[in-house]
């Protein structure tokens, strides 16, 4: 893993947005994995305010709510629509996301890792992490499923999208449609960011601890190319020359 600290949130947002844009001018084709989340804000804003040319670039999101429909302001389409694709000359063929109101929430998960195989494969894959260490919505377990799956999400989980759902945990879905680990790992390159305190455990399990499904995040250990980036407040558990 590379390890890379900013001393701040907007720092690091201004230098993945430097990295995605960079590898888009190389690739117009670029085939982006995305997460929602608060910690991704900062650096889709950056994206918005920064020209580039999304024409042909294909995304795929890392998950949604089940039973949410695209509309709904919970939903991570509308989260995706307002903080990027709205702004950007994306094509919206070219945008991926699982509908979380499929009547056949089995084949959807099956649809969406064949149009990521027809994609031929995601070249970056942008992570946030949960403070438990979940990434997308592979929640700790004592088994992960591979692919995108149908996913129980912790009561944690729920509390940390409550915003998205008027601020009441109860109102968000108990149930999400998540890629899995190995759709993850399948990316040719991966990013995880982190920013705040809140995070510093889950950063130094995930990096330092040992590989377990309780840590899902702990599994990066094990792809050739992540970075990690990281606030000065989310590297605060991390001792100051850890860099692998
Ligand atoms: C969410 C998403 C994850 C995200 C994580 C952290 O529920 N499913 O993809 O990375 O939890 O969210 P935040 O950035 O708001 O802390």
């Amino acid at each position: 893993m590379t390890i890379q600290r900013f001393d701040d949130e907007d720092a690091l947002a201004a230098a993945l947005a430097t990295r995605v844009l960079e590898a888009i001018v190389a690739n117009p084709e670029l085939v982006l994995g995305l997460p929602t989340g608060r910690t991704p804000l900062a650096f889709y804003r950056e994206l918005r305010e920064r020209s580039g040319d999304w024409s042909k670039v294909r995304t795929f999101n890392l998950d949604e709510f089940v039973g949410v429909d695209g509309d709904h302001p919970g939903s991570y389409r509308a989260f995706m629509q307002s903080e990027l694709f709205d702004h950007v000359s994306i094509d919206p063929a070219n945008i991926g996301m699982l509908d979380g109101r499929a009547p056949d929430l089995k084949a959807e998960c099956r649809r969406y890792e064949a149009a990521i195989a027809d994609a031929d494969g995601i070249d970056l894959q942008i992570l946030g992490i949960g403070a438990n260490g979940h990434i997308g919505f592979n929640e700790p377990a004592d088994g992960l499923c591979a692919h995108t799956h149908i996913a129980e999400l912790e009561q944690k989980s729920r509390e940390a999208n409550a915003q998205l759902f008027g601020g009441d945990w109860t109102a968000v879905p108990g149930r999400a449609l998540s890629m899995g680990m190995a759709t993850i790992l399948g990316a040719r390159n991966i990013v995880l960011m982190a920013t705040g305190q809140e995070k510093a455990d889950a950063v130094y399990q995930m990096i330092e601890g040992l590989i377990t499904p309780q840590v899902p995040a702990s599994f990066l250990q094990v792809h050739p190319r992540v970075t990690v980036m990281l606030d000065a407040k989310a590297a605060i558990r991390l001792k100051p020359d850890t860099a692998r």
